[in-house]
């Protein structure tokens, strides 16, 4: 039997969790072994991650007793929980509680927690600058992960906490990238004023966890958070020119207009890109690209991200 130290993986099948767990099992003299967590084992994401080495095991988050399970006998855990599949911060929050309580049942050593930020901290509900969401929420998808950073610390397991950041797969997947508009150009749409926005690699997230398990006991109990760059509207836009060969303006909108679009989520979205904006000092501040690259050397820019990318994204 291999004595790798175990590392559960949530979300294995998914961006940040896939990533780590590919960085773990390409890396052949890790000291660590992957348990993939998934609701469906026969999926071909993780038939895929099984084919690489993962142990891959059944364990639902909203089910504690199967991330229990999942979790016994795992050194380290990473946490990550999909707000999109429900929108409901209360199902978030009772997803992290149920990992933080598993990991310290079964005597985790080391559990990487990916948040985001309570965004109430900065704009408290009282705040009319942008709409209260779901009655006690002004960014909901961040606003729950950041309450829910309490049950890691509360309980007492070692844990890092790690605020991730915008993914440039969102121009890919999540049709936030430019768009050709009647007069036949292309225009990049996004609420962001004159301000900078820190991005990623979806990929490069979990790299950067991995970082964070090699470092052993350096980054527990500490907040840490990362971005593969830190970008105005105006350079995306200049970085998709130069990717496209054709000029991409940059359409600056207000929130207000976003949280129009109408799709769901989008008051949600507005929010957090007029929070962001705002709060440009602070939420840049907190999101290092030179730890980034301290834990994971390989970290793409958006140059080289577009060159392996480009063509992926959809333009109409
Ligand atoms: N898009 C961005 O720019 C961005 C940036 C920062 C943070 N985030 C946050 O990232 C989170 C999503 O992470 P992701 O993008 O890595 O995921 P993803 O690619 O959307 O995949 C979702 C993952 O979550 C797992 N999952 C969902 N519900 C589960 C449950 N009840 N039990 C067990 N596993 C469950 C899925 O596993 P199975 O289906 O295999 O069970 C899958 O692996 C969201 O909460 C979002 O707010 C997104």
């Amino acid at each position: 039997m291999s004595d790798k130290k175990v590392i559960a993986v949530t979300g294995a099948t998914g961006a940040q969790g896939g990533g780590l767990a590919r960085a773990i099992l390409n890396d052949k003299s890790s000291e660590f072994a992957v348990r993939a967590l998934t609701r469906k084992v026969d999926s071909d994401k993780a038939k895929a991650l099984a084919k690489l080495g993962a142990e891959v095991v059944s364990a639902d988050l909203d089910d504690y007793e199967s991330v229990k399970k999942a979790f016994t006998g795992a050194y380290g855990v990473f946490g990550v929980t999909n707000f999109w599949e429900h929108f409901s911060p209360e199902k978030e929050m009772a997803q992290a509680a149920n990992i933080a309580k598993a990991a310290k049942t079964a005597n985790v050593k080391h559990v990487i927690w990916s948040s985001l930020d309570d965004t109430r901290k900065w704009i408290p509900l009282s705040d009319n600058r942008m709409p209260t969401l779901q009655e006690k929420y002004k960014v909901p998808h961040f606003d729950s992960k950041g309450e829910s950073n309490k049950y890691f610390i509360d309980s007492g397991v070692p844990t890092t906490i790690l605020n991730t950041v915008f993914y440039w797969e969102n121009f890919i997947y999540f049709g936030q990238g430019p768009k050709r508009g009647q007069d036949g150009k292309l225009a990049l749409s996004l609420p962001l004023s004159d301000k900078k926005m820190p991005s990623i690699a979806s990929e490069d997230i979990g790299k950067c966890a991995y970082g964070i398990f090699k470092s052993g006991d350096k980054y527990k109990g500490k907040t840490i958070g990362i971005a593969g760059e830190h970008l105005s509207g105006k350079q995306f836009a200049e970085g998709f020119s130069k990717a496209f060969g054709e000029h991409v303006v940059y359409n600056s909108i207000t929130a207000d207009v976003y949280r129009s679009f109408g799709f769901p989520g989008a008051d949600d979205m507005g929010n957090m890109y007029q929070f962001k904006a705002d709060f440009e000092e602070d939420y840049c501040k907190s999101r290092s690209v030179e730890l980034a690259r301290t834990l994971n050397p390989s970290l793409l820019s958006f140059e080289n991200w577009l060159k392996e990318n480009k063509s992926k994204i959809p333009l109409e």
